[in-house]
């Protein structure tokens, strides 16, 4: 087979800066080794999310064009909600700012005090929106989905059994919504596959309980889909996506990512009680029910996204992107979360520095080299982002896992890129044996990680 192209043109390019190894070892230690606070401008190519970060088309550029700014009734609101509706089927489209502004809205109705959320791996805003409300959120990812190494299709999926005995222990009253995160960004951008969504809402349904999506990428676990599950190989990526959508009496959505836009999400349901309560919240904290936390230049924008994400070549460049990556680091022998995801790929932190303890931070001492040696910016996420100290012992409780995001932007990087980055992060495993941990120097009492300072362990 030919090489997979980038499916684009480039009109317009944005420089990238080059700064020497000696520059970047200042800028990080002035940044306290956390690469949150360095500037953008300081890196040279930024892994750090594929949120927000898409290059936007000539289409949606001039959809921005189009924008109808009008506060109540705006032509651009009817356009996003027709494309969106189109797509999902959902009777009511709340056009939100982000992904966890739909999620404050919907949880802040259905929450509270002795609720329960499952999902197959709940995303830390989704958690945390659960949680300010009052209510708890559980994951029920398979046993095959926690295993880092082990190879297979859909490793997002939601564990069956375990879900359906947890709505008969905490009871069906007290679950209002039973989610799937696809793909399952917290658990490697793995996939979910269509039996397990629809086994979900067999039961959810079974029990007189909502089902919902988070859909943020909800594209590339389609064609995942596409290319893995029984009886999809000649479906067109639209008609799995309906399908997914079908089997949801509503979805939470993050623009940011499968709608190829900067900014923007949106709450749709099929409840029409659901949907006035949303609206009512939506006009105290977003804006006007047809724009929500939005310009109309940024509903085009999604509309038009939309649209685009679909297209399979696209979709194929995207994957086999992400997977080129994950293939050149396993043959160099670089441990990765296998195999690699719809958006991003993991790297092992505890097998790749496996005499640096979780809480002298592994993943830490990855991140800083890569940009050390590149100029690469990753993401922990492991013991900075999630570790905890247990109150009463003082002891450091590490989460299950160590690893290193590095989230590929969609349009934004050529495959020489990514070969460049593949060559950092070789040079830094080839090294690794030199690295050293890192220790707090200051610690904010919530979401430390963005804030966090550092200073390298010298012994
Ligand atoms: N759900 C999932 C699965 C996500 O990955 C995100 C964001 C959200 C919800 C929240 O959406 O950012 O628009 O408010 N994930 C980003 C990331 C931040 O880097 O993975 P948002």
């Amino acid at each position: 087979m030919k090489t997979i192209i980038e499916p684009f043109k480039i009109k317009s390019v944005e420089p990238i800066k080059f700064t020497t190894k000696e520059q970047r070892e200042l800028i990080l230690q002035e940044a306290g080794y956390n690469p949150f606070l360095i500037h953008a401008e300081d890196v040279l190519i930024d892994l750090l999310t594929d949120s927000g970060t898409s290059a936007m088309s000539s289409k949606q550029w001039a959809g921005m064009m189009e924008g109808d700014e009008s506060y109540a009734g705006a032509k651009s609101f009817f356009r996003f909600e027709k494309t969106t509706r189109e797509l999902t089927g959902f009777k009511f489209i709340i056009p939100t700012h982000q992904g966890r502004a739909a999620e404050k809205i919907l949880f802040s109705i259905l929450g509270g005090a002795g609720k329960y959320f499952p999902n197959n791996t709940h995303f830390d805003t989704t958690r945390a929106n659960i949680e300010y409300s009052g209510a708890e959120a559980f994951d029920f990812l398979t046993e095959l989905g926690k295993d880092t190494s082990a190879i297979a299709d859909f490793k997002g999926d939601m564990d069956l059994v375990a879900l359906e005995k947890f709505i008969k222990e905490k009871g069906p009253e007290n679950i209002p919504l039973v989610m799937i995160t696809v793909t399952n960004n917290a658990g490697g951008g793995q996939p979910v596959s269509m039996g397990n969504i629809r086994k979900t809402k067999e039961i959810a349904s079974r029990y007189g309980i909502p089902f919902f999506l988070d859909a943020c990428r909800f594209a590339e676990n389609a064609f995942f889909i596409k290319k893995r599950e029984k009886g999809y190989a000649d479906k067109s990526v639209r008609e799995i996506v309906k399908e997914m959508f079908s089997y949801a009496d509503g979805c939470t959505m993050s623009a940011k990512k499968d709608a190829l836009v900067n900014m923007g999400g949106f709450l749709a349901m099929n409840d029409s009680d659901l949907a006035m309560k949303a609206r009512n919240i939506l006009i105290v904290t977003e804006g006007f029910p047809t724009y929500g936390g939005l310009a109309g230049r940024d509903l085009e924008a999604i509309a038009q996204g939309l649209d685009e994400i679909l297209d399979e070549h696209y979709l194929q460049y995207r994957i086999r992107s992400v997977e080129y990556l994950g293939e050149k680091l396993t043959d160099a022998g670089v441990p990765i979360l296998q195999p690699p995801g719809g958006h991003a790929i993991y790297i092992d932190a505890k097998r790749f520095l496996p005499d640096i303890p979780p809480h002298e931070f592994p993943g830490q001492a990855i991140v800083c080299e890569l940009y050390k040696v590149g100029g690469i910016r990753g993401v922990e996420i492991g013991s900075v982002m999630f570790g905890k100290t247990d109150k009463k012992s003082g002891k450091f409780i590490p989460p299950p896992l160590e690893l290193v995001r590095l989230a590929i932007p969609r349009r934004v990087y050529t495959q020489s890129h990514i070969d460049y980055v593949v060559e950092c992060v070789i040079e830094v495993f080839a090294n690794r044996k030199k690295l050293k941990g890192y220790a707090f120097t200051y610690e904010a009492p919530m979401l430390r990680h963005f804030t966090a300072r550092f200073k390298p362990i010298t012994k």
